[in-house]
């Protein structure tokens, strides 16, 4: 018995790194997969056709998969998507909004149309799949649901050169948090993920700094080591968690802060002057500056 049997999951941009890994290791778990792969470049330019080959994989492996090569970026690619899964397999359980790309470039350097093209696949696609099984889920009162969302330390914390994926990877944050809040009343968990993996999108990082990739750091460091809490925040142990951001990868596993006011002054009465705030400003800081370091502390890594 597997944990996700009779589910049906659609993984988007599961052609090839974290996302091929997910919808291995949901297919093992006994889940019907919907492979939805554009199957272009980290740049989100072109074609290809290689959710067939992880479709051809899962079905070699004894599972049950269908290809979608739809964008995510497009409001009718996130209704086919849901279509592709009922016409296969009669239903939909989980989303995994996994599909990405990358633009670059510092704020100076930033084009119109890098900004554009990073927030459609990422931002816009986690409404544009989001929104169809959303309706559906309400529609047939499917309980149980799950989505998954892909945000990124880029966005958490903020990455010299990624203006645009780190917005829209902080805009996914906001959206899963809000997902959570309207989904709830039907029971389906809407989490987030923070990944660290090597794939095409990091291994080019490592390589600009002059640091080889070899078959023992994709061991330790691959898209592998971010499917298991993916697959396990599918599940029925995991009803009732919603509304978390999880950061993995390379064997970690970690639950992140939420933005929450840490300390706050109030006056009785009128505003603030500005002779006021010289002294109260620095107060706030100090707070954030000690709750970032028992952060740090609390989130140092526990081997198990
Ligand atoms: N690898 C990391 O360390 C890392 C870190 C932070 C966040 N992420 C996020 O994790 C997710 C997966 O990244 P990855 O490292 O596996 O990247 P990847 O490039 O290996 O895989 C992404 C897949 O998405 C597909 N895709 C791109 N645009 C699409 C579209 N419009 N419609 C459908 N499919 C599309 C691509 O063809 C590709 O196969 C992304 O959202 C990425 O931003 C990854």
């Amino acid at each position: 018995m597997g944990r996700l049997d009779d589910k049906v999951a659609v993984i988007t941009g599961s052609g090839r790194g974290i996302g091929r890994e997910i919808a291995l290791m949901m297919a093992q778990e006994g889940a019907k997969i919907v492979v939805n792969d554009l199957g272009g470049n980290t740049d989100g330019t072109g074609t290809g056709k290689i959710a067939d080959d992880v479709v051809a994989e899962i079905q070699a492996a004894g599972g049950e998969a269908a290809s979608n090569t739809d964008s995510v970026a497009e409001v009718a690619g996130g209704e086919a998507l849901l279509q592709t899964a009922l016409d296969a397999f009669g239903g939909m359980d989980i989303l995994v909004n996994n599909a990405g790309i990358l633009r670059d470039k510092s704020i100076f350097n930033m084009e119109e149309s890098d900004w554009d093209t990073v927030i459609a696949v990422h931002l816009k696609g986690h409404y544009c799949c989001s929104r169809p099984f959303a309706k559906y889920v309400r529609e047939h009162n499917r309980t149980g649901c799950r989505i998954i969302n892909f945000s990124s330390v880029s966005g958490l914390y903020g990455n010299f050169g990624q203006a645009n994926y780190g917005a829209a990877k902080a805009g996914i944050a906001g959206f899963s948090r809000v997902l959570a809040l309207e989904l709830a009343k039907y029971g389906c968990t809407v989490n987030t993920i923070s990944p660290g993996a090597l794939t095409r999108m990091t291994i080019p990082l490592r390589e600009n700094r002059g640091e080889e990739v070899d078959d023992s750091d994709i061991e330790e460091g691959g898209p592998q080591h971010v499917a298991p809490i993916c697959v396990w925040l599918a599940g029925e142990e995991a009803a009732g968690i919603t509304s978390e951001i999880f950061h993995t990868g390379r064997g970690g596993v970690a639950i992140m802060q939420q933005p929450r006011v840490i300390k706050q002054f109030r006056k009785a009465a009128g505003m603030w002057t500005l002779d006021e705030l010289d002294n109260i400003v620095p107060q706030l800081i100090d707070a954030k500056k000690a709750n970032m370091e028992s952060a740090e502390i609390s989130g140092k890594s526990i081997e198990v």
